[in-house]
């Protein structure tokens, strides 16, 4: 497999596997591993460093020579558990697939809202008042970003020389140019800009050679996550064309909220009178712990090595608290993944669940920070997902998970870490004998941009290389490798 950076696993590389805690039992594959990017199925590691370069296709032959010079270092899923090196992959924006000329037959076989992009479906995203693309930081939202390319890894190392290498490829190309250039990656702890651990729960995927984690659940389809295969209702969904452009591609959301760690630190302070209090508000925010010890295991004080532990943080349903007076009905990750939850509308929860790989970027979360300047600091989340049908996944969970509270009888209650908070808005923590409704929460994260790509598969990226021009139009192509 080729690989962006020429560095071997070496003796501190760790294989994802170790991280887990020991060989995951390998189960057959039945998706086309060495074909799907490495960011669909590897985790992001721990700890992780890397950058995402946004960047605009000015000439389409130029911008289609870049995609084939970088798909070699593009890595394949094969062995995806067992990550050692940085990893490269490559993701398209609507108007960078126009940009690179793809045929229009094509072009019009992509969803309408992959197509208008994200700025466009603020409507049925929710993204009102300080999220409305009106407010997003420039080029989120023009139309100008093209070709999103991201390097992970786990050491500063690897990382850099995996830029350098990423360079190389770049330098003296003219019709491409970079808009925009993000590093992400390690805060202390591995923790997010409000200091949580995340990135834990998520789906077990079938087919794909490992076996699930403890609590996962029974995998689900691939067809949900990668296009091409049989999805939840025993079909796969409809797939942009010709076929080796759309088979084992995927669709992947941007959302890159900056996170208000002053109003956040109010907040728990005007609330939580103790340090001790405090830790569990944050906690019954979203459901686990900052350590990552989910509130169902460990319901009244932290317990960091359960937190840390990747075989017990995600073994629990909500069987045993239907009322939510261990993880509050409307805490973050019990919205974002009811689970077992009895919901009063009913929902199929496969059918929404989305493979995570956001990135944390900025200063690290900071608990004595509670100034309004300090909600300006350069600090937030690239919130990335992934999913066969991201975009009406996206809006069915912005419109009805997030920004409502009906399914779990919370009439007007949003989500406490990323939903848009009106003035007097609540968030109800149960507990007996008596419910505490906590009144004024803030919004805590706010949306500065967001984007729609496509990752296309490796077959797809190197189709997309050697289309040919034709007065002026990439309407003719090379026969698929
Ligand atoms: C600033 C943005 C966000 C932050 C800081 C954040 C943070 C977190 C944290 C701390 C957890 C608990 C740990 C874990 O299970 O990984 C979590 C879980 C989760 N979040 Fe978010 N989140 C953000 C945005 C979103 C958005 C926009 C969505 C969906 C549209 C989402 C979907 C999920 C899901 C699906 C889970 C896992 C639930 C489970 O499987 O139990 N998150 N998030």
């Amino acid at each position: 497999m080729s690989r962006l950076a020429s560095v071997s696993c070496g003796e501190n590389a760790m294989p994802l596997v170790d991280r887990l805690g020991g060989d995951l039992p390998r189960t057959p594959v039945t998706v086309e591993l060495d074909d799907i990017q490495a960011t669909v199925l590897r985790y992001r590691p721990e700890p992780y460093y890397g950058t995402h370069v946004m960047l605009h296709v000015e000439d389409a032959q130029a911008g289609r020579e870049f995609v084939q010079r970088l798909t070699p270092y593009v890595d394949s899923a094969a062995d995806w558990w067992e990550a050692g090196d940085a990893w490269t992959s490559i993701a398209i924006s609507s108007t960078g697939l126009v940009a690179l000329g793809l045929p229009e037959d094509s072009l019009r076989s992509f969803p309408e809202a992959f197509r208008v992009g994200m700025a466009a479906r603020a409507d049925k995203l929710r993204d009102y008042g300080p999220n409305d693309p009106t407010n997003w930081e420039r080029p989120f939202g023009t139309g100008e970003i093209h070709i999103a390319v991201s390097i992970f890894s786990d050491t500063e190392d690897k990382w850099r020389r995996a830029m350098e290498t990423a360079g190389q490829q770049y330098q003296g190309f003219s019709g491409v140019t970079v808009m925009l250039m993000q590093d992400f990656g390690a805060q202390p702890g591995d923790l997010n800009p409000l200091g949580y651990k995340d990135s834990i729960g998520q789906p077990a995927i079938e087919g794909c050679g490992v076996d699930s984690l403890p609590g996962q659940g029974p995998p689900i389809k691939a067809g949900e996550f990668i296009l091409g295969y049989p999805g939840e209702a025993g079909v796969p969904l409809p797939m942009p064309r010709p076929d080796v452009l759309g088979r084992n591609g995927t669709f992947v959301g941007l959302r890159n909220y900056q996170a208000r760690v002053g109003t956040f630190n109010r907040f728990l302070r005007e609330h939580a009178p103790t340090e001790q209090e405090r830790e569990l508000l944050a906690a019954k925010l979203v459901g686990r712990w900052r350590s990552g010890a989910p509130l169902t295991l460990a319901p009244t004080q932290d317990d960091p090595a359960l937190g840390a532990d990747a075989r017990r943080n995600n073994d629990f349903t909500y069987a045993a608290d239907p009322h939510g007076r261990q993880v509050p009905l409307g805490s973050h990750m019990r919205r974002m993944n009811p689970r077992d939850t009895k919901m009063a509308l009913l929902a199929d929860v496969n059918v929404h669940r989305i493979i995570r790989r956001s990135t944390t970027y900025g200063a690290p979360y900071d608990p004595d920070a509670t100034s309004e300047q300090d909600d300006e600091v350069a600090r937030g989340t690239y919130f990335i997902f992934l999913s066969a049908k991201a975009m009406a996944t996206m809006e069915f969970l912005q419109q009805e998970w997030i920004n409502n509270g009906n399914f779990m009888d919370l009439g007007d209650e949003r989500d406490p870490n990323v939903g848009l908070q009106e003035d007097g808005a609540t968030f109800t923590i149960p507990q007996h004998p008596v419910r505490r409704r906590i009144h004024g929460i803030q919004t805590f994260n706010v949306l500065r941009g967001g984007e729609y790509f496509f990752m296309p598969s490796l077959s797809a990226l190197r189709w997309i290389g050697e289309l040919r021009q034709s007065s002026g139009q990439a309407d003719e192509r090379a026969e698929p490798s």
